[in-house]
């Protein structure tokens, strides 16, 4: 199989020629046996470029780029300083405004749980939507947690001014308890300011706002140790309570209704975050819209830039973003590593949320990985040189493969921006659904394909997808929806053998559905009255 002569690598790999003709290939590597993947947004495979470039990192240039006493560790660092750069570069930002992560992951924690926690005394308000990234969505509800528990657990007494004030009718506490926190309310401040806290009370009482899961069972050892102990403990975290909002987003679109984001600014918002690209429905935010609102309201902007970073220009200057999240293994770098852009001017302040050597300007503790911050420096640097071709490339396969199956299978729903509307999506990130098809037993017919479903394993069962949900998606049609994730080094051939196999087997599948026997027979799905089973 001939590969793009755009992708040569560095080093020159040959395909053997024993390759079969019938294995799905990028340059310098036969995919022999391996399904066809259309899985970009869950990540990408490493470019050979980058590879090239990491290679000497990994083998002679080992030193730390920490160690300041020799040449080991000055090169080392000299090599971070260019990856830097290169990042920086990609999306108009200075290198020092560049911190490096292990990924998005750990960039969405550190910009909202940071930048929210430097700034609660005077703001205490962040915004975000439905459709984020559930590290986003978490790292919200954690800050959100701390103010219920907190809630439920001081249950009225609240310090302001230094005072203990009424905060408001303790609803979860038996009124027993009540009683007993009132009469001991004078006594607590007196123990506030003499400093008299029990250290262990400190930690279960943090640990219980922190870590849900412990909540239930510790609750009441908690709500009895206030009580019959030291109700000092009322009065420590009152304030690291933080309210969030969640925006709903459009329905046929996914996006953010810009007036709603602007109703709900005040002079209590520290942080609005919301997703550049939407890694489920491809969906692209009007993020110099939001950013100039933001700009305006004296808030910062964050987003989660890991599905446009290399894909869509971006420049942080022009579209007055405040922070952006990026991950190297999306944009065909190593995995393991990521950056959080930070603006220098006006100044963006965080807490930092790790504690140790106080590497990355004391934002990020701990040794850099260079062979990795070497791969994603690369990887945005051809990034920038190939995003053009890239289009060209994603763009034609992306638009053969949502037109092939539209018009070889009927019934096919696309959801969201990317495929429907034009204008508001990414192209190489398709959602569909097919109907009147089961979704578990099309993924399990599919297993010649690497693509993502609309629903997530939890545990015991098949969650459709919150994404989905928030675009109105029903249930159904969540569970029989696919993603399809198309990028550099996609081959026409997968796109070829991706329509065939969907076509036999949706064809096949639907052959057992009993409600497109009756679709076919002309019947109105929407007037039937369904009987519920007595058992
Ligand atoms: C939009 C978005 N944000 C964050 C992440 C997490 O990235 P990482 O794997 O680098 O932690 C992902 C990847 O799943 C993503 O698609």
């Amino acid at each position: 199989m001939k590969t793009d002569p755009r992708y040569q690598s560095d080093l020159d790999i040959n395909i053997p020629e024993s390759a079969p003709a019938t294995a799905f290939s990028i340059k310098g590597e036969a995919l022999e046996g391996k399904p066809a993947y259309l899985d970009m947004q869950a990540t990408t495979p490493l470019d050979p470029r980058v590879l090239d470039a990491m290679l000497p990192h990994l083998l002679g240039n080992y030193g730390n780029p920490h160690s300041r006493t020799h040449q080991y560790g000055w090169d080392s660092e000299s090599a971070v300083e260019v990856a830097r750069k290169q990042v920086g570069t990609l999306i108009g930002a200075d290198a020092k405004e560049i911190t490096f992560t292990s990924g998005a992951t750990e960039s969405n924690n550190m910009a909202i749980k940071g930048v929210a926690r430097f700034y609660k005394k005077r703001k205490n308000h962040i915004i975000t939507t439905q459709t984020e990234h559930k590290c986003v969505l978490d790292s919200c509800r954690v800050l959100e947690q701390v103010s219920q528990i907190l809630s439920a657990i001081t249950s009225g007494p609240e310090l302001k001014g230094g005072r203990c004030e009424p905060k408001r009718p303790a609803s979860r506490f038996a009124r027993s308890e009540q009683r007993v926190l009132s009469k001991h309310r004078d006594q607590a401040e007196a123990e506030r300011r003499s400093g008299a806290v029990p250290p262990a009370l400190l930690v279960l009482v943090l640990c219980c706002s922190l870590v849900r899961p412990l909540c239930a069972p510790l609750a009441p050892l908690v709500r009895s140790l206030l009580c019959g102990s030291s109700p000092s403990v009322l009065y420590l975290y009152p304030q690291e309570g933080f309210e969030v909002t969640y925006l709903p987003v459009q329905q046929a679109t996914g996006l953010i209704d810009l007036e709603e984001l602007a109703h709900h600014l005040t002079p209590k918002t520290s942080l609005v975050s919301v997703m550049a690209v939407n890694n489920e429905i491809g969906t692209v935010q009007p993020l110099a819209q939001i950013g100039a609102l933001c700009r305006a309201n004296k808030t910062f902007f964050h987003t989660d830039g890991a599905q446009m970073l290399g894909k869509l220009p971006i420049d942080v200057g022009d579209l007055n973003i405040d922070l952006m999240s990026m991950s190297s293994h999306k944009v065909y770098g190593p995995k393991g590593l990521g950056a959080l852009y930070v603006r220098r001017r006006p100044r963006v302040r965080m807490e930092a949320q790790m504690s140790g050597g106080g590497q990355e300007r004391g934002l990020r503790s701990g040794t850099l990985p260079h062979p990795l911050c070497v791969g994603f420096g690369r990887a945005c640097e051809v990034a920038g040189e190939e995003m053009e071709n890239d289009k060209i490339h994603v763009e034609r396969l992306a638009n053969k493969l949502r037109t092939e199956i539209q018009r070889r299978i009927p019934d096919v729903v696309i959801n969201g921006g990317a495929g429907g509307v034009d204008g508001v999506g990414y192209i190489g990130c398709l959602n569909m659904s097919f109907a009147y098809v089961e979704g578990e037993s099309l993924l399990m017919a599919l297993k010649n394909i690497a693509v993502s479903s609309g629903s997530a394993c939890t545990s015991a069962s098949l969650e459709p997808s919150y994404v989905l949900r928030a675009l109105g998606v029903g249930d159904e049609l969540a569970h029989s929806s696919l993603r399809f994730g198309i990028g550099r080094f996609t081959t026409e051939e997968e796109i070829d053998f991706v329509v065939d196999l969907l076509d036999s087997h949706v064809a096949r599948l639907r052959e057992m559905s009993p409600l497109w026997e009756m679709v076919q027979e002309g019947i109105d799905l929407s007037t039937i009255k369904w009987s519920q089973d007595a058992h």
